[in-house]
């Protein structure tokens, strides 16, 4: 039987481009990641923001801001602490890390409000942000790494355990708790995808800055 999340993942397989995903139905505006010329500083700062966000994240699930967050701890998808260690392997390198910019402290601020006020909207963004890490993030990870990290794979591209298990039990979640929703929440959880593509590509575009 289909749950509420095969309809999240509906929609924002659409918002992909053709170029990203088979199932995409966007043309593409900026150039494929197969064209990308990444510079260090610039997947650094993509790195710093989405900690920022990430760590956002999990401060949210992990106070419960609303009771049904609370599911949402610990499901080991987590990536803040990943990342820390990837900044401390950058820094040992002799590479400065940034402050976070703009994109990341602007989505948190957006997350936070998000959750104390929608929590539709919210779980639209939790489930977009982890999803899209785990699919085309490790690609994304995979091509940066061949063209300027001599294939390094980065701790925030590793899980402890199955990757799919993990996805699949959030994926149980995630319909769990949107089975207490109506129609209506529903639907404005599916609205807000688009919101979280557009924040999100802010971040990956640091990488080319
Ligand atoms: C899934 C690529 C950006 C959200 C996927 C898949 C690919 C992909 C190849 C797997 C499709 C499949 O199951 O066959 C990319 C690339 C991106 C990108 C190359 C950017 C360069 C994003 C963004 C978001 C997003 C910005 C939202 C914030 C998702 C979600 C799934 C997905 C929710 C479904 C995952 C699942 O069902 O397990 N993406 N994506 N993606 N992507 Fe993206």
């Amino acid at each position: 039987m289909k749950g509420f999340v095969d309809e999240m993942r509906a929609v924002a397989m659409k918002l992909h481009t053709k170029d990203q995903a088979r199932e995409g139905e966007k043309e593409s505006v900026d150039p494929p990641i197969a064209a990308w010329n990444p510079s260090v500083d610039g997947y650094l700062k993509f790195l710093v923001d989405s900690k920022v966000v990430f760590e956002t994240l999990e401060s949210i699930v992990t106070t419960a801001l609303h009771p049904s967050y609370g599911e949402f701890k610990n499901t080991g998808l987590e990536r803040s602490e990943q990342l820390s260690k990837d900044l401390e392997w950058f820094k040992e390198e002799g590479h400065s890390i940034p402050e976070p910019s703009k994109p990341g402290i602007v989505y948190s601020g957006y997350l936070q409000q998000l959750a104390e006020n929608d929590p539709p909207a919210f779980i639209c963004h939790f489930y977009n942000f982890y999803f899209a890490h785990s699919a085309g993030g490790r690609i994304i990870g995979r091509k940066v790494a061949e063209k300027i990290l001599n294939k390094k794979q980065l701790e925030v591209y590793k899980w402890e355990g199955c990757l799919s298990q993990l996805l699949q039990s959030v994926r149980i979640k995630l319909n769990h708790v949107s089975s207490g929703w109506s129609r209506e929440e529903k639907n404005h959880c599916l609205e807000e995808t688009e919101k979280s593509f557009v924040y999100s590509e802010d971040i990956i575009r640091l990488i080319l800055s």
